[in-house]
This record gives C-alpha cells, sequence and structure tokens, in this order.
C-alpha cells in the first residue's frame, strides 16, 4: 500500500508556496520528477565523506567511491531484471542511450536496403537519432501508425514485417505523450520471429511499473534517472551481453580502453568499453538511492496507486466543457493526461494554470510529429502523475481549468 502522507514527506520540494497562496501541484513528472530526501542525502553524503575519481585510484577513498558507484550498476540490474551486471552500461538519459546505440549497433550494421521500424508515437529521441543515420547509411524508416484509440496498429506492424528486411524496431513501451502502454513483449516475439532486434524506450515506463527486460524479451532497453526519483545527468542502456560485445565503442578516452599506442588502441570489457571518461558518480549513487526509494514501495504498489489516479483524473476531465484528450482507455494507460481546450492555445492554458500554482506542460512535448501529423494539433497541454500525486492535486487542475476558461473566456491571451 501506499503511504501518500509519508511519501509526501519524503519530498521537500512539494511543500512550497510557487504564487502568494498558491501552494505548489507538481503535474509534470513525466518530464522530470521530483527527488526524496533519500536521493538527495544520498548524494550530499558522497561529496561530504566519498569522493573521487572511480576505477583509478589505489588508494581507500577511490575504492570507496568505486564500490558505491558499481553498487549502483548492480541494484540498476536487478531492478530491471538483467541477465548479467555487465549489460548495463551508464549513460547521460535516455537521449544518450539511443544516441549510442544507433552510432554503434545502427551503424555497424545498417545500410541500403533495410528497414528499421519505429512508430508514429516516439518521442524525439528514438526518431532523430535514426534519421540522422539514414541520411548517412540509406536505409528505410517506416513507422507503426497508431489507431483512433491511441494504441499501436498491431497488423500494420505484422505487415511491415512481413514485407521483409527489417532489421531493427525500436518502440516507447510507454508514450510520453498519449501515456499509452504498449505490448512491447508481444511486439519483441513478432520481431524475432522476422528476425530483427528489439530496442525499448522505457523512459515513462521504468519509473512507473515493473520492468523485467528478460521478460519483455527486448535486446535493448533505454532509461533517465531524473524520471524515476534520480538525478539528472545520468541514464542507462540494457543491452545483451553477446549485442553489447559484437559492437564497436563510441565514444573514445579514458576507461573504456584496454592498450592504447601510437597506432592503436585496443577495448576495455564491458560495462566499460561504452563508459569513456569520468562517469556521472555522484548520479550514479543518486540512481542507486532512488532505485531503494521505489523498491521499499513496491512497483506494484505505485503502479497500482497510479492507475487509480489515472482513472480518476480521466473522469473528472473529460467532464470539462471542449475539452479533448487524447489518451488510451485508463487501463492501457499510463499516468498522464493529455489535452486541448477549445478556443484556448496550450501554452496560454499553460500560464494560467501556473497562476493558480498547477504545474504541467504544455506543447509538442518532443513528439512534434506525432502532434502534427496524427494528432492535427501544434500544441497540447500535458498533466503527469507520479507517486506523490494527490486526487486533490487533480481536482486542483480541473479548477483550476475552470478558472481558465472563465479568464480566456475562449480566446488566447
Ligand atoms: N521527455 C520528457 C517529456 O516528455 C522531457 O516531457
Amino acid at each position: 500500500m501506499i503511504d501518500i502522507n509519508a511519501i509526501r514527506a519524503d519530498f521537500p520540494i512539494l511543500h512550497q508556496e510557487v504564487h502568494p497562496g498558491k501552494p505548489l501541484v507538481f503535474l509534470d513528472s513525466a518530464a522530470s520528477s521530483q527527488k526524496p530526501t533519500q536521493v538527495i542525502e544520498a548524494m550530499n553524503a558522497y561529496y561530504r565523506q566519498t569522493h573521487a575519481n572511480v576505477h583509478r585510484g589505489i588508494y581507500a577513498l577511490s575504492e570507496a567511491a568505486t564500490t558505491a558507484f558499481e553498487a549502483a550498476r548492480d541494484k540498476v540490474q536487478h531492478f530491471i531484471h538483467a541477465a548479467h551486471r555487465e549489460e548495463i552500461i551508464f549513460t547521460t538519459n535516455t537521449t544518450g542511450s539511443m544516441n549510442l546505440l544507433v552510432q554503434t549497433w545502427g551503424r555497424a550494421n545498417l545500410g541500403v536496403g533495410d528497414t528499421v521500424i519505429l512508430s508514429q508515437l516516439e518521442h524525439h529521441a528514438n526518431l532523430v537519432p535514426w534519421q540522422i543515420l539514414a541520411q548517412e547509411k540509406g536505409f528505410t524508416i517506416e513507422y507503426i501508425p497508431i489507431t483512433e484509440q491511441y494504441i499501436l496498429d498491431l497488423e500494420a506492424y505484422q505487415q511491415m514485417l512481413n514485407a521483409g528486411n527489417v532489421k531493427a524496431v525500436s518502440v516507447a513501451h510507454v508514450s510520453n505523450v498519449l501515456g499509452t502502454i504498449s505490448p512491447i513483449a508481444e511486439i519483441a516475439h513478432l520481431a524475432h520471429q522476422a528476425g530483427a532486434i528489439v530496442i525499448g524506450d522505457g523512459a515513462q515506463s521504468v519509473p512507473h511499473m515493473p520492468v523485467d527486460v528478460q521478460a519483455l524479451g527486448v535486446d535493448f532497453y533505454a532509461f533517465s534517472s531524473h524520471k524515476m526519483c534520480g538525478p539528472t545527468g545520468i541514464g542507462v542502456l540494457y543491452g545483451k551481453q553477446h549485442l553489447l560485445e559484437a559492437m564497436p565503442p563510441w565514444m573514445g578516452g579514458g576507461d573504456m580502453i584496454r592498450k592504447v599506442t601510437f597506432s592503436g588502441s585496443t577495448w576495455n570489457d564491458l560495462p566499460y568499453k561504452f563508459e569513456a571518461g569520468t562517469p556521472a558518480i555522484a548520479e550514479g549513487i543518486g540512481l542507486g538511492a532512488a532505485i531503494d526509494y521505489l523498491s521499499n514501495l513496491g512497483m506494484n504498489n505505485l503502479h497500482t496507486y497510479e492507475a487509480d489516479l489515472t482513472e480518476y483524473a480521466h473522469e473528472r476531465l473529460i467532464e470539462v466543457p471542449g475539452l479533448t484528450l487524447y489518451n488510451p482507455e485508463p487501463v492501457m494507460c499510463g499516468g498522464v493526461a493529455t489535452f486541448t481546450l477549445e478556443g484556448v492555445h496550450a501554452h496560454d492554458l499553460a500560464q494560467i494554470l501556473d497562476y493558480e500554482g498547477v504545474a504541467v506542460r504544455a506543447g509538442h512535448h518532443c513528439a512534434m510529429p506525432l502532434h502534427r501529423e496524427c494528432l492535427k494539433v501544434a500544441a497540447t497541454t500535458r498533466a503527469s502523475f507520479y507517486l506523490y500525486t494527490t486526487r486533490a492535486e487533480i481536482d486542483k487542475l480541473v479548477e483550476a481549468l475552470y478558472t481558465a476558461k472563465t479568464l480566456l473566456g475562449g480566446h488566447s491571451l
């Protein structure tokens, strides 16, 4: 069970007024979550007592820093049920993970005549890196369409696979805009039958639900610390060991080498082959503390709590006259509500909501093609929920929407 009062007490940032008389109602966790005291203190304690560079020093402090940093890798491994700790590569964030994957696996394996399947609901982080490489290598990108229910059209996907030459399928496990929870295990099974590898963008799933990369059957999986109660600046690329072994490194520098001569270099073992330079040590330790925090609550408990909130939010929002929701039914939707309000621009709306203390995201949410080519709107407003969100905050959002309607009278500012 989730004890919401105890959880909220762990997040100091939530207890403030953002404007006089307007307590913060933070509904933008899909962009970046807030951090509990336990994470903040773990990072502070590291800088106060343990900081030194890792993997290098032959002295006690460096060894302590290395132990703490590598413990975080073990925590990530167990949290997503990876088979081996060597399969956990620390990156900067999901975007960093996708770029690494595309520039190593993609560069080594894709060329003219090959196809990569993405979907129409992808974040730019799972679109643009592929497009950059496709321009150079000449492979084709196809997009699984979304249905009117805002879910992936799996029949169309099967037809794309049947057409042949598909080398990779890369899709968001949970859409950052629509909230759609996609059937990754089924998508992976079908891709493997067609001889393609499968990449999951887990930025919006790992923070919110139990994830077992082996049960999902994915070959690679990417996610960010800062959306799961951890700090910014660190993310993860999970990859099956044999695939990572076969991939060339991407960034060169310290730590990723075994031997360097003036005529050439050889590479370190996994995972270090992909971790050039001093890593984000404090951030890794913070991510480890975030995983401890989430694990103590239980990811199933957290998911159940959020699913209930999401259903409540959708029910309340569709009561608002002129509001259009862009989400699948709650049972297939992560903790978001994405909407437009007739006659009001999303940015104007977000500004009025802010006056009321309600923080939401407005715009294309790094998914411009989805907005323009599928939803046929330039921008939406997104409220996103997490373990510290309350029903009272959703009520406040709805109240603030009525205030916005009264203030704007259906007109943009
Ligand atoms: N990907 C983040 C979002 O959806 C930034 O807001």
